[in-house]
C-alpha cells in the first residue's frame, strides 16, 4: 500500500545571503489511519520539514528541493489555488500557539463559520449542525456557552480542543499536529492526544505529530523519526528506538525525558 503522504528528500534553505541549509534532505510517510511522529530537539528542522506539507513556509526560507506526494499526487509543484484547497480540508494542522491562531475579537462560533464559508458550506442551518458535531468530537457537547465565547475567556486546554475540533471539522485525511500539546498541562495534554488518536480511528486519518517528548511519542506513534541538524538522525519503530538508541542525539532525549519521568515521580511522592 503506498503512503497517504511521501515526502522524499526535503531541502529548506534561507533565502538570503549567507544561505543557510535548514532541511538537508530529510524523507518520511504517513500511511493512511497511522501516526508518524517527529521527535528532536529544538531548531532541528521539526516545523519547517512540517511546513513545507501544505506550502506554508515562513518568510525568509525557501524549499530548494525535493519532492511532496499526497494520495500519489505531486503537492510541491501544485498550484497555489489548489494548496489552498487542500488546506483545512483533506490536510489540516493544529499548532503550539491556539491564541495566535484565533482573532480575540471574534467569538469562538464566528472562527467556525468562517472556516467552514471558506471551505463552501452555505446555510444557517446546515452549519449549525457542522459546528455541534464538531463540538461534540472535542468533547463539547454538554456546552452551548463554548459556541459564544471569546478565545480569551476559556483555558489553554479547551482552547487547543476548539482549535482541534476547527481542524478536524472538514474531515481531513491528514493531520499535522506541530507541538500541539507542548504548551498544555499533563491533563489537558493527554486529553487532546485522546481526541487526536479517536479522530485518527474513526477517520482512518494519517497524523504527523511533532514532539520533543519521547512519551508523547511512545504513546502516540506507529513510525518514528529522530532529528537533528536539519536531517533524520534515526528512524524506526518506537520499541526499537527505546531499546536501542544508536544515534547520540535519540540518546540525550531519552535520558531526559527518563530525568523528567523520574522527577515527576518524585514530585508524585511527595505530594
Ligand atoms: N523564517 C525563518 N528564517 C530563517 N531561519 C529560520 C526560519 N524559520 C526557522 N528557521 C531556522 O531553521 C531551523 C529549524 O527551525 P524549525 O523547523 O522551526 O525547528 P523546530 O521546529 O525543530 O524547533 C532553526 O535553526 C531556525 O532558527
Ligand atoms: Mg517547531
Amino acid at each position: 500500500m503506498s503512503a497517504l503522504l511521501e515526502v522524499r528528500d526535503l531541502r529548506v534553505e534561507t533565502v538570503a545571503a549567507p544561505v543557510k541549509e535548514l532541511v538537508r534532505g530529510v524523507s518520511f510517510d504517513v500511511r493512511a489511519g497511522e501516526t508518524t511522529c517527529i521527535v528532536g530537539a529544538s531548531g532541528s528542522g521539526k516545523s519547517l520539514s512540517c511546513l513545507s506539507v501544505p506550502g506554508l513556509l515562513p518568510q525568509g526560507v525557501r524549499r530548494t528541493g525535493g519532492e511532496i506526494f499526497f494520495r500519489g499526487e505531486r503537492l510541491d509543484d501544485a498550484a497555489p489555488e489548489a494548496l489552498t484547497r487542500l488546506r483545512g480540508s483533506a490536510v489540516s494542522m493544529v499548532m503550539q500557539s491556539p491564541m495566535s491562531c484565533f482573532d480575540p475579537i471574534f467569538s469562538i462560533e464566528s472562527h467556525f463559520r468562517e472556516t467552514l464559508r471558506a471551505h463552501g458550506v452555505r446555510g444557517r442551518r446546515a452549519m449549525d449542525e457542522r459546528i455541534t458535531a464538531a463540538l461534540a468530537e472535542v468533547g463539547f457537547e454538554d456546552d452551548p456557552a463554548i459556541r459564544h465565547a471569546y478565545p480569551f475567556q476559556l483555558s489553554g486546554g479547551m482552547l487547543q480542543r476548539t482549535m482541534l475540533a476547527i481542524a478536524l471539522m472538514l474531515d481531513p485525511e491528514l493531520l499535522i499536529a506541530d507541538e500541539a500539546t507542548s504548551d498544555l498541562d499533563t491533563v489537558a495534554q493527554a486529553r487532546v492526544l485522546d481526541l487526536i488518536d479517536a479522530a485518527r480511528r474513526r477517520r482512518k486519518m494519517g497524523v504527523l505529530l511533532v514532539t520533543h517528548d519521547f512519551g508523547v511519542a511512545a504513546r502516540m506513534a506507529h513510525q518514528l523519526m529522530v532529528m537533528d541538524g536539519g536531517t533524520v538522525v534515526e528512524r524506526g519503530q518506537v520499541e526499537d528506538l527505546f531499546a536501542a538508541p544508536s544515534h547520540e542525539c535519540t540518546k540525550a532525549l531519552l535520558a531526559a525525558h527518563g530525568k523528567l519521568c523520574a522527577r515527576m515521580r518524585e514530585e508524585e511522592r511527595a505530594v
